[in-house]
């Protein structure tokens, strides 16, 4: 399975996926990296020899003129899976209706809970004693496309955002790759769990 992998910040996701790709015995490879910023993570693909491209913003009209370039810089490279990992974007309708699907993203928090941009900082604001992880397929709303998997994390009193954000990330690194590894090797069927995801919402 050939991967894209879309981020923004310091792509620990990305490393962790890139690290488990490179095991000859892993279903799915990372054929390329996109990026909307001169993110911290593109060195990860750098020093893996893996090709890389950003799609700025602030270089496109609007919203869909970017996510028009950004799904050509991806479509270059023949993709299976777009995979965002800490992509601080929220990807316009043509590029979802063009790559779902077989497009997933991972969100820390316990979706429907707590979506948006600030899932742990409001996780924390709301005294919530839980929180965790999603992955799930990217449908056309913010973080509201059919869960794949789920981990939770306990918040220990005091913690801060950035401490909480950390034990989170603990648990979706592997949870990410997990995920990306049933959907290679055919265990996880993206278009049954899109379609259930739909007829459940009838
Ligand atoms: C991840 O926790 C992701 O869920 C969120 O942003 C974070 C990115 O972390 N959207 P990293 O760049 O992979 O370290």
């Amino acid at each position: 399975l050939k991967l894209a992998v879309l981020i923004s910040g310091g792509g620990s996701n990305l490393k962790a996926l890139i690290e488990a790709t490179a095991h000859p015995g892993f279903p799915a490879k990372i054929v390329c990296v996109g990026a909307d910023t001169d993110a911290a993570g593109l060195a990860y693909a750098t020093d893996a020899g893996i090709q890389s491209f950003v799609v700025r913003p602030a270089d496109h009209p609007n919203r869909a003129a970017w996510g028009t370039a950004l799904a050509a810089a991806i479509r270059e490279h023949d993709v299976d899976l777009v995979v965002s990992a800490g992509l601080m974007r929220i990807l316009p309708a043509g590029f979802v209706s063009e790559f779902s699907p077989g497009l997933i993203n991972t969100h820390p928090a316990l979706l429907p809970l707590f979506p948006g941009a600030h899932a742990v900082r409001d996780a924390l604001a709301a005294g919530a004693t839980e929180t965790g992880v999603t992955v799930h397929i990217i449908d056309e709303g913010v973080d509201t496309g059919p869960v794949l998997r789920q981990a939770t994390v306990a918040v220990r009193a005091g913690e801060t955002e950035a401490e909480l954000h950390e034990r989170i990330k603990q648990q979706e690194r592997p949870l990410l790759v997990d995920t990306v590894r049933a959907i290679a090797d055919g265990s996880l069927d993206l278009a049954a769990a899109a379609s259930t995801a739909a007829s459940d919402a009838t």
